[in-house]
């Protein structure tokens, strides 16, 4: 069946699905024009992109200075109030009996009442709501990052450099094939934003070798992946929140397959963490240098920069050199509760992302605590602060439910001025108490 999207006659058809319908129009012009021109801007952006990242490699004062400081800040509109407000539970949260027993007539046979979507009514994949744009052009920024970044990546380093991490040819063609599902996830985007969707931009990685392009690559799926979990649920578009649930299951396996090429145990947690999209953006726009002139602009809040002094490094547990691997049972782990954790962050007002032209800032007043945000759970642990950007914390002792340890993995940390109690649907109520961060900690 079609899939109904406004753009149709602009992007052409989104997906390749297998109907008679859509094999013929994608044998049709617009089609082929359509990708051909994302990936024509995509290529552009590339070969730039890699002289870009070569420099990048001599040295990084340059490359923060490369780009011409144009402070527009995100985009906004009337502001209502200064943050949301913590309300209970709504009226109907809990009427629902859960008594296995049917409460409402069935619209048809073997059909249950309720649900979203499931009136018969013709689904149409388009954003309908501000958060539902917002949260999609993210996705596309992210989408196209990573397809320049596995591609450039395998244009850069050389087979001897491959071969000496242990990425053999066979591997470098599981990258080449995760390159091409982000071509059909940025097309899948771009066709459900419409004409406005962002475009591909210039981009500037802080690797210089094959072993740091993995590091990066397993980070920036982390952040992908958890990104789209984090507002996921709270799509008004349940069309476009099907299509993205299909694209963001492929991304949670790249995520796995970055660790296991650097050895590491490739899941090491029961639930995967979601993370508010400003926490993504902050993490992804210092990677990206310049974008188109008339580019698309986020929301997005970037928060001052967090860095983890004492990061453990991925390659290496104890010492021990960790080439690729389907799993490694870690005998040293990388982290464990206890471990004291040194941290410094930047002030706010600092231009970064593309073209330096959006602006960090934080609302939240002085640092006291660091917040963990790792599989179901928020567990924070007070800050030792040494000074107003830099202190020291304790790797807190928690296990999620099931009894594995809550902190584990590639996850999220932040300097908090509270402790304010969330959980993964509200998380984004922790925005306004952010003093820096999130950073990537490698728990596991
Ligand atoms: C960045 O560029 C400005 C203006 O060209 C220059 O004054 C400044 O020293 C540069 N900063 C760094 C860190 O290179
Ligand atoms: C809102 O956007 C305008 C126009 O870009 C900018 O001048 C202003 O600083 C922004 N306001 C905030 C609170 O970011
Ligand atoms: C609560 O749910 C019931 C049945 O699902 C519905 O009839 C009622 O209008 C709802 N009440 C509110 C306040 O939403
Ligand atoms: C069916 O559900 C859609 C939302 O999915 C709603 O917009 C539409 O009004 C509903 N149609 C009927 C006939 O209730
Ligand atoms: C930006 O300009 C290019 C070239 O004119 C055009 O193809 C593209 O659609 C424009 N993008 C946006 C988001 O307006
Ligand atoms: C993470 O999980 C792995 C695999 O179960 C385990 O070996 C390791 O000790 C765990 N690390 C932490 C910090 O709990
Ligand atoms: C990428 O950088 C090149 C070289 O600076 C520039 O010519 C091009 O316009 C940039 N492209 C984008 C999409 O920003
Ligand atoms: C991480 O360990 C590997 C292997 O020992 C080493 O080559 C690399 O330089 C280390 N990375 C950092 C950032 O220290
Ligand atoms: C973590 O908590 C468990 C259960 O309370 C306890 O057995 C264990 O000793 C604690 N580990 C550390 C390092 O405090
Ligand atoms: C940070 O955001 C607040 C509220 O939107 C705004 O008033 C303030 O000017 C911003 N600060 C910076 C450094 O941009
Ligand atoms: C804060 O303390 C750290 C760690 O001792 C130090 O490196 C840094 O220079 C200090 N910063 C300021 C502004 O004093
Ligand atoms: C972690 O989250 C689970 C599920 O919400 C909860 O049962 C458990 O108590 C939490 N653990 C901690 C230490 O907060």
């Amino acid at each position: 069946m079609l899939l109904n999207i406004r753009y149709l006659a602009f992007f052409g058809v989104a997906v390749a699905i297998p109907d008679e319908r859509v094999r013929q129009a994608s044998a049709s012009s617009s089609r082929s024009s359509s990708i051909s021109s994302i990936l024509s801007s995509f290529s552009s952006a590339s070969s730039s992109s890699a002289s870009a990242s070569a420099s990048a490699s001599t040295s990084t004062s340059t490359t923060s200075n490369s780009t011409a400081s144009n402070p527009q800040g995100a985009i906004n509109t009337t502001i209502l109030a200064p943050s949301i407000s913590h309300l209970p539970p709504g009226p109907n949260a809990t009427s629902y009996p859960s008594d296995g027993k049917l409460h409402a007539p069935e619209p048809a046979p073997y059909t249950p009442a309720g649900g979203l979507g499931t009136n018969g009514s013709e689904p149409v994949y388009v954003p309908q709501s501000d958060f539902d744009f917002e949260s999609l052009a993210l996705v596309l920024y992210q989408e196209y990052i990573e397809l320049d970044l596995f591609r450039s990546a395998l244009k850069r380093f050389s087979v001897q450099e491959f071969e000496a991490e242990g990425i053999n040819s066979e591997y470098r063609e599981l990258i080449r094939f995760m390159s091409d599902q982000e071509v059909g996830h940025a097309t899948m985007v771009a066709n459900i934003l419409g004409p406005k969707a962002p475009q591909p931009c210039n981009y500037s990685y802080p690797f210089t070798t094959v072993g740091s392009f993995i590091d990066y690559s397993q980070k920036s799926t982390r952040y992908g992946e958890s990104g789209v979990l984090g507002f996921l649920a709270h799509l008004n578009s349940r069309p476009a929140a099907s299509l993205l649930s299909q694209s963001i299951t492929t991304e949670s396996r790249q995520q796995a397959i970055f660790r296991q090429f650097k050895g590491l145990f490739p899941m090491p947690i029961y639930f995967v963490p979601g993370i508010p999209q400003s926490w993504h953006w902050t993490l992804l726009a210092p990677s990206i240098s310049s974008c188109p002139s008339n580019q698309t602009r986020l929301i997005w809040q970037n928060f001052p920069a967090l860095t983890i002094g004492n990061n453990p490094n991925s390659s290496n547990s104890g010492g021990v050199f960790n080439t690729p691997a389907i799993s490694h049972n870690l005998s040293n782990p990388l982290t464990y509760p206890g471990r004291e954790v040194q941290l410094s962050w930047e002030l706010p007002g600092k231009p970064v992302g593309p073209d330096k032209s959006y602006i960090t800032n934080t609302t939240a007043g002085a640092p006291k605590f660091v917040a963990w945000v790792s599989s179901l759970n928020v567990t924070y642990s007070p800050l030792k602060t040494i000074n107003n950007t830099s202190g020291t914390t304790i790797q807190p002792n928690t296990t999620t439910l099931g009894g594995a340890p809550a902190i584990n993995g590639t996850m999220f940390i932040a300097v908090t001025d509270t402790d304010l109690v969330v959980t993964p649907f509200n998380l984004s109520m922790i925005n306004p108490h952010v003093v820096a961060g999130p950073a990537l900690y490698q728990a596991g």
